[in-house]
């Protein structure tokens, strides 16, 4: 349709008259690790001088399986206090429909992410969350130590637990008492469905739920990828892994406790950090891959999106928020503070980040080709899957019962969960 000229001066001049819209107060949750938090204010911050808008953020715990069970708690109440949800990447077939249809408020934007981000986000065809940032794991490791010794990088999974041994052995032995060999994250959540993804899937052991539906873990190379993992605690790893989270196995890193680690890119910028104990000893490459047939390396796809409640009071400015933080200025100003890996395409090629943060051009390949968990598959019963796994994994690498038998459990239990159709 056409507006005469009159129309159009007309319908401007009544938006001046109103003068600037009234500002509003929005709230938003997120549970960011390391800096993210402090970043996140920053970004918030720039957007409050722009608008005039406040936002409030209300701090979730990082675990990203507990900010789930309480935003989907405050969801079902049909909580009108929070206008915008940080949400992980697996979440979107869960929490769909209590959220917001972003599709046609962010169709001269999308354009700019990686199309594959962007249908991790669309549920039958709506688009329920807008990405901020992408996630691969890297395997860190101390570049000072393996030179020391003149080890190399290991190329396996088992060479990785023999180089880990090696250094950690002789450095104990040279008087650094506290080092250990590898950490990861161990505690019975969504962290350890993301590990232990990777064990199996590098192992030629599949990927739990297969892309057709396939229950598929309970198989040999599964098995002897959990446990080659038990193994790990409390030889290579301390016992205290099977209680780490994230943030928890960073902390013995970057103290310079640790040879090798298994973690998200968040972690790289803090290590290079201003008085940090390792800054300058580490870098990072990827995951290596199992023994054997089928043997490969895998990295799990992480992620996290911003969401509009459909419960929320303002959901206009509550877009204009999402789309603000979601955009290219505000993914490289994260990405340059924060290392975060951005969504947007054209940043793998900002020479700023380049040179600020080198892990993230190197990043693109890692995450282009990560492993999804089975959300897509498992749909609003993703969560119980991705328990049911953790639980599995966490009694194995506990060491109660044997890989082969609790996988076997899991698939009876997985089974009925599915029903005839998931
Ligand atoms: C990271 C990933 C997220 C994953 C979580 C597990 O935050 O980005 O996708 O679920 O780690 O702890």
């Amino acid at each position: 349709m056409k507006f005469p000229h009159a129309f159009l001066a007309f319908a401007l001049g009544a938006v001046l008259a109103a003068g600037p819209a009234r500002a509003v107060d929005l709230s938003m949750v997120s549970g960011d690790t390391g800096v993210g938090q402090k970043v996140l204010r920053e970004i918030l911050d720039q957007y409050e001088k722009k608008t005039g808008n406040k936002v409030t953020v209300v701090p979730m715990p990082p675990s990203t399986t507990d900010q789930f069970g309480q935003y989907r708690l405050w969801l079902a109440a049909g909580n009108s206090d929070i206008d915008v949800y940080q949400t992980d990447v697996i979440w979107a077939p869960q929490l769909a429909s209590q959220l917001v249809d972003l599709t046609e408020a962010t169709k001269d934007v999308v354009g700019a992410h990686f199309p594959q981000i962007i249908q991790s986000q669309t549920v039958d065809g709506k688009l329920v969350a807008l990405p901020i940032f992408t996630d691969a794991p890297a395997l860190y490791y101390r570049k000072d130590l393996l030179d020391k010794y003149g080890v190399k990088l290991p190329a396996t999974w088992a060479e990785l637990a023999d180089t880990a041994k090696l250094v950690m052995d002789k450095e104990r032995a040279a008087g650094n008492k506290d080092i250990w060999g590898f950490v990861f994250q161990g505690n019975a959540y969504e962290g350890l469905t993301c590990d232990a993804l990777e064990w199996v899937m590098s192992n030629g052991g599949g990927q739990i739920v297969e892309p057709d539906g396939t229950i598929s873990i309970n198989n040999p190379k599964a098995a002897a990828a959990l446990e080659m993992a038990r193994g790990w605690v409390g030889t290579i790893s301390p016992p205290g892994v099977l209680a780490y989270q994230e943030e928890e196995s960073r902390g013995v890193w970057q103290t310079g406790n640790a040879v090798f680690m298994r973690n998200w890119p968040y972690a790289y910028s803090l290590g290079e950090s201003e008085g940090s104990p390792i800054k300058g000893k580490f870098d990072v490459t990827t995951l290596p891959p199992g023994s054997g047939e089928g043997a490969r390396p895998a990295a799990t796809l992480g992620g996290w999106n911003l969401a509009v409640s459909k419960y929320s009071k303002n959901p206009d400015a509550a877009i204009e928020l999402v789309k603000w933080i979601a955009s290219p200025e505000m993914q490289k100003y994260r990405a340059l503070n924060a290392s975060y890996l951005p969504t947007i395409q054209a940043l793998y090629d900002d020479a700023d980040i380049a040179r600020k943060q080198p892990v993230i051009p190197r990043w693109k390949e890692v995450f282009l080709n990560a492993v999804p968990r089975p959300s897509a598959q498992a749909k609003v019963r993703y969560n119980e899957v991705s328990s049911q796994f953790w639980t599995a994994v966490h009694k194995t690498i506990s060491g109660e019962g044997t890989a082969a038998d609790n996988l076997a459990d899991l698939e009876v239990s997985l089974t009925k969960l599915k029903g005839a159709a998931w």
